[in-house]
């Protein structure tokens, strides 16, 4: 585990961003991709809403993933054993790092084929809490081509990073992203780690 955080911490202080393809086993993914799904039949999504430092006018030209917010509370057993993962990590970064995570957020988001998320960055001005964003990849498949890359804008830098299933990618939430159109329906948990 210890191999696993400092990969993931080295990357944030190197590059502000990593891409790491074994923190979820495939049977994992496939229990959490199983807890998406029972919510989004149950039909417990909506369309994502956009932060208010958004100089777009609507919605739905901007981002058109659909996503649920979770609750601890309401956990399914995959989801209360990716959060115990997460929380051993938040742990050692902040034993080791000093870096003062307190709080947490997140949700699933389904991007139905033609979806998208136009750049932005994930800290919203009036409220700067956010500091890292991490993003787990749940659907069954992606092959070169499917689309629904996230690209990251680092300098001059334009970063594609496949959503291959598994894969879980850190990133400091003030780098700007975005989500580019995919032609299969891409599936996802995103969480934020949050400062006081
Ligand atoms: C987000 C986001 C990236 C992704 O939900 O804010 O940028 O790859 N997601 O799903
Ligand atoms: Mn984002």
């Amino acid at each position: 585990m210890v191999e696993l955080y400092e990969t993931l911490i080295q990357g944030l202080l190197d590059r502000s961003f990593v891409s790491v393809d074994h923190w979820l086993s495939p049977d994992r993914v496939v229990d959490l991709r199983k807890s998406l799904m029972d919510r989004y039949q149950a039909d417990a999504f909506h369309l994502a809403g956009v932060g208010n430092e958004s100089r777009h006018q609507t919605k739905a030209d901007f981002r058109s993933d659909r996503v649920h917010w979770l609750e601890r509370a309401k956990a399914s057993e995959a989801e209360k054993r990716l959060y115990g993962q997460i929380d051993g990590f938040v742990e050692y970064l902040n034993r080791t790092c000093y870096a003062g995570i307190q709080d947490s957020e997140f949700h699933y988001a389904v991007y139905e084929p033609g979806s998208f998320y136009g750049k932005h960055v994930d800290c919203f001005r009036q409220n700067n809490r956010r500091r890292y964003t991490m993003v787990f990849y749940l659907h069954e498949a992606w092959q070169p081509g499917d689309g629904g890359e996230l690209q990251l804008y680092l300098g001059d830098a334009v970063i594609p990073i496949q959503p291959q299933p598994g894969r879980v990618v850190f990133f400091d939430s003030g780098v700007p992203h975005e989500v580019l159109k995919g032609h299969m329906r891409r599936m996802s948990l995103t969480g934020w780690l949050k400062t006081g």
